[in-house]
C-alpha cells in the first residue's frame, strides 16, 4: 500500500522529527517524509534530516516582505514535494489563516502541554506556576488560531514535588517523541476523522482504564485519625 506523504516543518533542533524519521524508517510504518523544510538555515533539525537522505528546503522567513508572501513560499515547496500531510515540529512561525485554510484537516502539530491548557510559550514554566499536578503534550489538527484544533493524541505526565521547567520538559519531550509517530500513524491509516469541524475521532483504538492520582498517599496517611 502506498505511504501517506509527509513534510515536516522546522525552526530548530529537530528532536520530534527524529522521532518521525526513525518511525518513518520501519518498513512497515505507513507514512514516508518526503520533505523536511526549515525557516532556519542552522536549524540542528537539517542535520538530522540529512543524515537520513531526506530532501531539506530552507526558506528563511527574512527573505519575504510579509508572512502572506512567507507562506505561499512554503505552500509553493509542499505542492511540488507531493505532501498530503505537513507535521509542524517545533516550527516557530505563526501560519496565516489563508495557509492554515489551504492545509485544513492536513496539518498537525505538537505542543507541550495538555490543551487547551496553557497555549503558546512557556508551557512548563507555567503548569508549574499553577502549581498543576499534571502535564503533558497533545498531538492536534491545526486551525488559525495558535494551538487550537481538533485533538489527536495527548499524553499526561505526573508533575513531582522537585520538578523545575527542564526536568518537566524532558519527560514531556519523551512523551512526544511516543505520541507523534503514534498520531502520524493513525493519520496514515486513514483512522483518524474528524467531526463537525471540532473533534477527532480515532477508530479501533481505547482509553486506558486507569485513572491517575497525583500525589499517590499511602493508605495510612489517608485514615481517619
Ligand atoms: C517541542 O517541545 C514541541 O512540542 C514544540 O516545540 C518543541 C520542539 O522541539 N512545539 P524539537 O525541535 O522537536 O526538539
Amino acid at each position: 500500500m502506498a505511504r501517506l506523504k509527509a513534510a515536516i516543518l522546522i525552526s530548530g533542533r529537530g528532536s520530534n522529527l527524529q522521532s518521525l524519521i526513525d518511525a518513518c524508517a520501519s518498513a512497515n510504518f505507513p507514512a514516508e517524509i518526503v520533505l523536511v523544510i526549515s525557516n532556519n538555515a542552522d536549524a540542528f533539525g537539517l542535520t538530522r534530516a540529512r543524515q537520513a537522505g531526506l530532501a531539506t528546503r530552507v526558506i528563511d522567513h527574512r527573505a519575504f516582505p510579509d508572512r502572506a508572501a512567507f507562506d505561499a513560499a512554503l505552500d509553493e515547496a509542499l505542492r511540488t514535494s507531493g505532501a498530503e500531510l505537513v507535521c509542524l515540529a517545533g516550527f516557530k512561525r505563526l501560519l496565516t489563516a489563508d495557509f492554515v485554510a489551504l492545509w485544513r484537516d492536513r496539518m498537525i502539530n505538537i505542543h507541550p502541554s495538555l490543551l487547551p491548557a496553557f497555549p503558546g510559550l512557556h508551557t512548563h514554566e507555567r503548569a508549574l506556576a499553577a502549581g498543576c499536578r499534571f502535564a503533558g503534550c497533545t498531538v492536534h489538527f491545526v486551525l488559525a488560531e495558535m494551538d487550537t484544533g481538533p485533538i489527536i493524541a495527548q499524553a499526561a505526565v505526573a508533575i513531582r514535588s522537585d520538578d523545575d521547567a527542564i526536568t518537566l520538559a524532558a519527560r514531556v519531550l519523551e512523551a512526544e517523541h511516543r505520541i507523534y509517530p503514534m498520531a502520524l500513524r493513525l493519520i496514515a491509516e486513514g483512522r483518524v476523522s474528524i467531526e463537525q469541524g471540532k473533534r477527532a475521532r480515532i477508530t479501533g483504538a481505547s482509553a486506558p482504564a486507569a485513572t491517575l492520582t497525583n500525589p499517590v498517599v499511602s493508605n495510612d496517611s489517608l485514615a481517619p485519625p
